[in-house]
């Protein structure tokens, strides 16, 4: 599974870069209104850090402006994969956006077919947000087991992103629904790495090593 760090803070991203294990990463406009930085500035430095796709969310609503924003948002970097909300405006541009070679994640997932009609425009990526069904007490991995079965009985080459995750068991329950990628906050993915009986072993560890006889 593909890791991507979702944020637009540049502190954390170099940091989960340094540690080897960054695909990717995932903003939104929420995510980059937290940055005291110029937004495109921002995003190219992001875009610098991290080799793999870095999703940038449209704003427009209307698919002519949709294609439009898209456009100027993938000439920012190479890698920029433009993020585009699910509704018909959205499907049109991403049909158009697609065929150009322009890699969309379609976003605000919330049920298969929402999925399945973005699959169909050509869209690079989909991202269901569970955590969001969770909170409204629907089962939100169930949503990425659905996607995943219609995506395999069907070959689409989409890849599925499970997004809106809350803590390190998400990330475990979206390993096993055999989704593509998860985004992951930074704090949950600092929390993955910890476990008390490393920590107790690593002390036993050190303390025996003063006894050893060197
Ligand atoms: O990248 C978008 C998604 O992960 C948002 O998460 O926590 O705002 O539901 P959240």
């Amino acid at each position: 599974m593909k890791i991507f760090l979702d944020t637009a803070n540049l502190d954390q991203i170099k940091e989960a870069a340094s540690w080897g294990i960054l695909d990717g990463v995932t903003t939104n406009p929420t995510l980059v209104s937290k940055e005291n930085m110029k937004f495109e500035d921002l995003i190219k430095k992001i875009c610098q850090v991290v080799p793999g796709p870095v999703s940038v969310e449209c704003v427009s609503t209307a698919s002519k402006d949709i294609i439009n924003e898209a456009r100027g948002l993938a000439k920012l970097a190479e890698n920029v994969a433009v993020k585009i909300p699910i509704n018909l405006e959205g499907l049109k541009a991403t049909k158009v956006l697609s065929q150009e070679g322009i890699k969309v994640n379609t976003t605000l997932i919330f049920s298969s077919n929402q999925a399945l009609l973005a699959a169909k425009a050509g869209t690079a990526f989909v991202s269901p947000f569970i955590g969001r069904l969770d909170d409204i007490s629907h089962e939100g991995m169930g949503l990425v087991d659905e996607i995943m079965a219609i995506f395999n009985n069907y070959g689409f080459a989409t890849e599925v992103i499970v997004a809106s995750i809350r803590h390190p068991l998400h990330v475990v329950e979206a390993a096993m629904t055999g989704a593509d990628i998860a985004t992951i906050p930074f704090g949950v993915l600092e929390k993955m790495v910890k476990h008390p009986l490393t920590d107790i072993g690593m002390e036993r560890f050190l303390k025996d090593w003063e006894k050893v006889k060197r």
